[in-house]
């Protein structure tokens, strides 16, 4: 009896060697039945029979480099870069779908919810300013949470969300139904939700149809008095739109974990604006030892049935 032993799986990723170990070392534990490689150490030949490689920011040159990829399957949740940057003739591109992020992610929706809603940055000002000047206690129940976006991330954080108390609606591109949860889609859909909503939390991902969704014209639709997380990408809000919202006072707060350019230019408004607080795009990163279990099972799958997990549709870039 002989056996065909599967093609080594491609490790590609531009970081450092450090990182690169950690990285293959966690991918060899939870894969102990294949060979996994890293780009720079597999000849031509190897290269063009790679079945599968698995990313993290890898030189689209590489990737190119392998013609016969049934796969890419990336380590981050978010691909606009890899989508940008592999093009149209990119093969299969499966993203990280992990239950531990989404947990992660719905803590850290809950928990920056809870910042907004028992009025930490007023708190924090009045200290600054010496003043004792307590406000009204806003129970969850009567706030909403509009959450665009209800994909893997999105329907985690409104269950979370629910939990606590809070009223949920979220936005989406297909129509969702999700307990409890008021649900739309569309233009006018978007309107309402943002009408309606005292927190929006932008879940989405970034795409020719989300970059800059969130400018002038969508934050003016926003309830007044009502605060932006994004824990998206940055691109999706219009920076300078945001600011201008802010300083008008129509808006009263934004926590913002991702932007622009990262990291953000220290010259960046948001850094010294009262009404922002900024995280260093730290609310879900990838675990790698979950991420490397979800990386697993995908592999197996294919292995055994051939078939290649759900992967980004090009037209809609996610
Ligand atoms: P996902 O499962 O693909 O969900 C995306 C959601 O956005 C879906 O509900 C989708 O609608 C909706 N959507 C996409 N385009 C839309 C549009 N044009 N109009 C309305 N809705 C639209 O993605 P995910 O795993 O939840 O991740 C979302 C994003 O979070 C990632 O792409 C990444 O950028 C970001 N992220 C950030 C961090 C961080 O640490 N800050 C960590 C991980 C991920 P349908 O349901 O109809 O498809
Ligand atoms: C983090 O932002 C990710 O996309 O995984």
């Amino acid at each position: 009896m002989s056996f065909v032993l599967p093609e080594p799986l491609v490790f590609a990723g531009r970081m450092d060697a450090a990182e690169e170990a950690s990285w293959l070392a966690t991918l060899r534990l939870a894969m102990p039945a294949e060979t996994i490689a890293p780009f720079r150490a597999l000849d031509d030949d190897a290269r063009q029979r790679a079945e599968i490689a698995i990313v993290a920011n890898p030189d689209p040159a590489d990737i190119a480099a392998m013609r016969g990829l049934a796969f890419v399957h990336s380590l981050w949740a978010g691909v606009e870069r890899l989508v940008g940057e592999l093009g149209p003739a990119a093969p299969p591109i499966v993203r990280l779908v992990d239950p531990s992020m989404s947990r992660v992610m719905a803590e850290a929706v809950l928990a920056w919810t809870h910042y907004l809603q028992r009025d930490m940055p007023a708190y924090a000002r009045q200290q600054r300013e010496r003043r004792w000047a307590p406000l009204p206690y806003r129970k969850p129940e009567t706030m909403i949470v509009g959450l665009l976006g209800l994909g893997a991330l999105g329907a985690a954080a409104a269950s979370r969300l629910l939990d606590a108390g809070f009223r949920v609606a979220g936005w989406s591109r297909s129509p969702k139904t999700l307990p409890q949860v008021e649900t739309f889609t569309g233009e006018d859909g978007l309107s309402a939700l943002l009408a309606k909503s005292d927190v929006i939390v932008c879940l989405l991902p970034l795409t020719a149809e989300t970059r800059g969704l969130l400018g002038a014209r969508r934050l003016a639709e926003m309830k007044p008095g009502a605060a932006l997380i994004n824990f998206g990408r940055g691109p999706i809000v219009v920076a300078t739109d945001l600011i201008e919202a802010l300083d008008d006072g129509r808006l009263s707060h934004a926590v913002l974990d991702v932007f622009d350019e990262e990291p953000l230019d220290p010259a960046s408004p948001f850094w010294a604006h009262p009404g922002v607080t900024v995280l260093p795009h730290i609310t879900a990163p990838t675990d790698y030892a979950t991420a490397a279990a979800v990386v697993a099972s995908n592999v197996s799958n294919f292995r055994l049935s051939g078939r290649i997990p759900q992967h980004v549709e090009a037209a809609r870039g996610y």
